[in-house]
């Protein structure tokens, strides 16, 4: 299989029953996507595949032949942190941080949703001022926080959805 991993071709010979999060996890010692149900029910090994958010415990890795994935490691580094990842610094968007690589990926894909115009039924405003928290709630679902920081990733995620809901003004 050939692929392209936060923005690098990448090759693996991988069993058909491979799923894309123990290809990236087990097979390129890329281990910031987190294994917590291997269910589909926790968004812990939330990556992006071609810009959409996806369960990466959910998807054979023998179904993403050339496509784009993007995890945690390729959003941004220790020295230069992607916005989100600032975020959730600055308002302790975690405490144990196992989450927190499906959440900032999540979010990543949730913001483009928005961008996009998918979902405009959660709200009758998606522009402006950027999105509430009951939106966030909502469109943050699929994540679950074990350690319940929901409140403050919120307000990380509130943070930059209304950074970039004045940049698209
Ligand atoms: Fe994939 Fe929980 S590990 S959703
Ligand atoms: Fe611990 Fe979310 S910070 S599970």
């Amino acid at each position: 299989m050939q692929f392209t991993i936060n923005g690098q071709r990448r090759e693996a010979d991988v069993d058909v029953r491979t799923t894309l999060l123990d290809l990236l996890r087990e097979h390129l010692a890329l281990t910031g996507s987190k294994k917590g149900c291997d269910h589909g029910q926790c968004g812990a090994c939330t990556v992006l595949v071609n810009g959409r958010r996806i369960n990466s415990c959910l998807t054979l890795a023998v179904m993403h032949q050339d496509d784009e994935i993007t995890t945690i490691e390729g959003l941004g580094s220790p020295e230069r942190l992607h916005s989100l990842q600032a975020a959730f610094v600055a308002h302790d968007g975690y405490q144990c941080g196992y989450c927190t690589p499906g959440q900032i990926c999540s979010a990543v894909g949730m913001l483009g949703e928005v961008a996009a115009g998918w979902g405009s039924h959660v709200s009758a405003d998606l522009s402006s001022p950027g999105l509430n928290t009951d939106e966030i709630a909502e469109r943050m679902s699929g994540n679950l926080c074990r350690c319940a920081a929901y409140p403050n990733i919120r307000a990380a995620i509130a943070e930059v959805g209304a950074d970039h809901a004045s940049a698209a003004a």
